[in-house]
């Protein structure tokens, strides 16, 4: 009984103007509150950050002996030497001239992508 006087053209409208309030409130609360989108780049060491994101998207195909292209996530030399030629960088932002990594599965984030170029452009140090 009560269900039936509720829908009426009046109610639909109040449901109406509280609904367009409560997304409002949605977007609100997204931008100014929800710290999800920050990316922390402030420090950014090899064995802090870097490697554990490699260790996460590339360990399957790029560590041991059977390594892919001999590059292995476990060694800093073989990482090292992926940053004067530009490939650590191009690969994963499959930048034109550049296999993209990892290969067959998503772009790593821009967060991620962020944090590695960080490191590179502080001199790819084996910190
Ligand atoms: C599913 C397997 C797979 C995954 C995961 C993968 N790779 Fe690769 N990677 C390969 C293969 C296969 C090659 C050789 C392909 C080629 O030379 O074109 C390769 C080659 C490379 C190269 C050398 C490219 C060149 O031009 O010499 C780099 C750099 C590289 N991978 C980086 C990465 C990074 C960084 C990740 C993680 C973000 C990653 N890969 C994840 C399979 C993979």
């Amino acid at each position: 009984m009560g269900n039936k006087k509720f829908f009426t053209t009046p109610h639909l409208f109040t449901i109406t103007v509280l609904l367009l309030f409560t997304q409002a409130g949605c977007k609100y609360d997204k931008q100014m509150i929800m710290p999800t989108t920050i990316c922390d780049t402030a420090i950014v060491t090899f064995s802090g950050v870097v490697q554990p994101i490699l260790t996460t998207f590339c360990i399957t195909c790029h560590s041991g002996p059977n390594a892919f292209n001999g590059i292995r996530v476990e060694d800093y030399t073989t990482v090292k030497q992926l940053i004067p030629n530009g490939k650590l960088l191009g690969t994963i932002t499959h930048s034109p001239g550049f296999t993209p990594m990892p290969i067959g599965r998503s772009k790593l984030s821009d967060c991620n992508i962020a944090k590695i170029r960080k490191w590179i452009d502080q001199g790819a140090q084996n910190n």
